[in-house]
């Protein structure tokens, strides 16, 4: 009996391939690297001292997911498989909705076909969208979307709920992710963007490491304590934590539940700036520049539902993640590239 792990060589994957294996739970993972490099696969493999059927295939190649299906037992599924970056989705919606949707639909039909009806998919808290207050709670009503990205989030989440309304037995656990920063203590798995990072805490260690000048913050005229916008980072490890929690909680449960994997924390982009340079010892210059369009003053989670469901708490804080997050850029400076 295993568990498939859908874009398991990206940053999210590898870290809860590593969590699983070391539960010494079985995995196969199924990847086509469009934003990876099965290098990570490599790592874990020598973090874990532990090997995994690896099948280098589109998760939309219907032939390659019954393969997969019928090499191995499969009895749950955690669909990390996805494009995700929101600027990228505003100028090519086609890929975006194509690569997400018709992804997860082969994959459903696939499961059907096979009778595994255990899912746990990578939501966003993108879907709550801008008309609730912190903290986010998984009853508040969803938000419309504001891009392509966020579009196939909630789309999917609308899928795997009717799956569960038609299917009585259907378990799909949506894991709504926060801010995931961070990366193994080991240094040897972490978040490897291509080209210019979009993100904050990419951008923060490769200014940190001298690929890029200097930080440009969003925006210093929030309604926020320092006016510089509140999200709520998660260590890599913690959210990976939740995924092993999440496929036992999917194993035992029927009916489609959305939990938030967040800290329960707001922190600033200042505040997570200066803690990296406390932490580090490494300064970050930054400028202030213009607000980016989309950005929400404040978003942070109410964690409350998945410590009662899921009996999962974050262990790790701010100082961590960017203690982890630096050790990773600096042992890697480029990445996974050798
Ligand atoms: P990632 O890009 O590092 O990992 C995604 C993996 O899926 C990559 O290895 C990629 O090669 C693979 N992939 C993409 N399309 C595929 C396909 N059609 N067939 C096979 N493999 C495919 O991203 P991540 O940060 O690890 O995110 C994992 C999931 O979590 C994604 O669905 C993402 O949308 C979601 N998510 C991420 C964040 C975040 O901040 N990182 C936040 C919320 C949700
Ligand atoms: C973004 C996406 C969100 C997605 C998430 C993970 C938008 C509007 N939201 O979230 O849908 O789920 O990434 O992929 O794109 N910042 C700077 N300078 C930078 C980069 C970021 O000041 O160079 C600030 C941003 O304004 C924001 C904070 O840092 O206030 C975090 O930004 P980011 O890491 O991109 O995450 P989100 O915008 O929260």
């Amino acid at each position: 009996m295993a568990i498939l792990v859908t874009g398991g060589s990206g940053f999210i994957g590898s870290h809860t391939c590593v969590q699983l294996l070391d539960a010494g739970r079985e995995i196969v993972v199924v990847d086509n690297y469009c934003n990876s490099d099965p290098e990570a696969l490599a790592r874990v493999r020598e973090l874990t001292g532990k090997d995994f059927k690896q099948y280098d295939a589109d998760v939309r190649d219907r032939e390659a997911l019954r393969r997969i299906f019928t090499e191995n037992h499969i009895e749950a599924v955690i669909h990390f498989a996805g494009l995700k970056a929101v600027g990228e989705s505003v100028q090519m919606p086609i890929e975006y909705f194509d690569n997400n949707l018709i992804s997860t639909l082969v994959l459903l039909e696939v499961m059907k076909e096979f009778g595994c009806k255990r899912l746990v998919f990578s939501s966003s808290a993108t879907v709550y969208g801008a008309g609730n207050q912190p903290p986010l709670t998984e009853e508040m009503p969803l938000g419309a979307p504001t891009n392509p990205y966020g579009r196939t989030k909630s789309m999917i989440e609308d899928i795997l709920r009717d799956l569960c309304v038609a299917d009585a037995e259907f378990s799909a656990v949506l894991l709504r992710y926060f801010n995931p920063i961070g990366a193994h203590p080991s240094g040897r798995i972490g978040e490897n963007p291509n080209g210019i990072p979009n993100n904050l805490m990419p951008y923060v260690t490769q200014v940190a490491i001298g690929r890029l000048p200097k930080l440009s913050v969003f925006g210093d005229d929030y309604n926020t304590p320092d006016g510089t916008c509140l999200r709520d980072y998660i260590h890599v490890v913690d959210l990976a934590r939740g995924h092993l929690c999440a496929v036992d909680y999917a194993m035992e449960h029927t009916g489609a539940e959305a939990i938030n994997l967040g800290t329960g924390e707001g922190y600033s982009v200042l505040d997570l700036v200066h803690t990296f340079a406390r932490v580090t010892g490494v300064d970050v210059p930054y400028v202030i520049a213009p607000r980016r369009d989309g950005d929400l003053p404040a978003v942070y989670s109410c964690p409350d539902k998945a410590k009662e469901l899921l009996g999962w708490e974050t262990e790790f804080g701010l100082e961590e993640m960017c203690r982890d997050s630096w050790n990773w850029q600096k042992n890697n400076p480029t990445g996974y590239n050798k």
